[in-house]
């Protein structure tokens, strides 16, 4: 018989995978092959990117939150396993931080691209696969303790 907990598990997985995976495409694979483009060709091309995966990003996040607290108010709240409470932990930080590259950093990308300022659109797109960084390796660890937690 399938429970609501095992309903809410996929679904939190499903936005796990889009969001950790699309951070390792983002910095893996597309971004090495858009260093071989112009600036000119390159930031637009990385801006229309960004902002679709931004947009998938933000529906995973709703569904992480959602389905993690469902779980957390069945395995004890704050008495759950203390990996669970680290992975809630770790979670939210990479979701402040992801608040911060959307909304604070992304938007001087698309005000460099509009102006066509190239320089400064490059260090904005620096600015962000930094924080990118920081958050694929926050999500390695939140999986980890994903999976330490299981009861
Ligand atoms: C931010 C709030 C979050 C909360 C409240 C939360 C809560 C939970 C809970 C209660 C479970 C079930 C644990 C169990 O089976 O006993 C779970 C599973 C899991 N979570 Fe989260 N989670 C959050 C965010 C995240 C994030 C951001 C990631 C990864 C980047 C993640 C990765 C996982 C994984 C991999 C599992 C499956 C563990 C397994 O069954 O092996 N969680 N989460």
């Amino acid at each position: 018989m399938i429970h609501a907990f095992d309903v809410a598990l996929f679904l939190h997985l499903l936005g796990v995978v889009v969001w950790v995976g699309g951070m390792v495409f983002a910095h893996f694979c597309l971004r090495p092959a858009a260093q071989e483009l112009t600036p000119q060709s390159r930031l637009p091309l990385m801006e229309s990117a960004l902002g679709t995966f931004f947009g998938w990003v933000s529906v995973s996040i709703v569904v992480i939150l959602l389905t993690g607290g469902f779980m957390l108010s069945k395995v004890g709240d704050m008495r759950a396993p203390w990996p669970v409470l680290a992975m809630a932990g770790t979670g939210v930080l990479m979701m402040l931080l992801f608040g911060h590259l959307r909304f604070a950093m992304y938007p001087r990308v698309q005000r460099a691209v509009q102006a066509q300022r190239w320089p400064d659109g490059a260090a904005a797109i620096g600015s962000i696969r930094r924080i990118v960084v920081v958050n694929l390796v926050l999500g390695v660890v939140t999986i980890a303790f994903g999976v330490l937690g299981r009861v």
